[in-house]
């Protein structure tokens, strides 16, 4: 059955570029022979991710997410059945929350630590990160 799966999590320290490379194209490779898709967002540390495929790749490779120790605190906000997919495209698509670049390019711009975006203590509703994924999935970058 085709489903999607929503979590949020804690990175358990900052992660650089290369983290979030190797990562990424670990997750995109296994993503693209197992037939998933979705979207990844990274800030201050805050993990959230979509997963869309059918029930038994997402809960193969959940629980591999789960035992994971790069991060912590993950929290299962959405698991439901879809009759399509929105990040079809996406082996695995990517956005990280520059608050650097942010912050200077827009003056007032409050960083996440501040303000958190992504912070799993915030993002508790279902809705709320769906909504905030969807709104990502415009800007977000294609693989190369
Ligand atoms: C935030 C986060 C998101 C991840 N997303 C994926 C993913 O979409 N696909 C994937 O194969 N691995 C993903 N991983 C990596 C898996 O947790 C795991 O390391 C990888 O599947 C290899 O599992 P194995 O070491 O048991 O073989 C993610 C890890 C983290 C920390």
């Amino acid at each position: 059955m085709l489903s999607k799966l929503i979590y949020a999590s804690q990175a358990v320290r900052p992660c650089s570029e290369s983290d979030l490379e190797s990562l990424l194209v670990a997750a995109r490779r296994h993503n693209a022979s197992h037939g998933l898709s979705g979207l990844l967002l990274y800030a201050n540390q805050s993990f959230l991710q979509i997963l869309e495929g059918e029930l038994d790749e997402l809960t193969a490779l959940y629980a591999r997410i789960v035992s994971d120790a790069r991060h912590t605190r993950l929290r299962l906000l959405v698991s439901a059945p879809i009759s399509t997919r929105k990040f079809a495209c996406w082996s695995m698509g990517f956005e990280q929350i520059d608050e650097r670049q942010m912050s200077a390019s827009l003056p007032g711009f409050m960083p996440a630590c501040e303000y958190p975006l992504v912070n799993p203590a915030l993002i508790r509703d279902g809705v709320v990160a769906e909504t905030l994924l969807d709104l990502y999935q415009r800007n977000a970058q294609q693989p190369a």
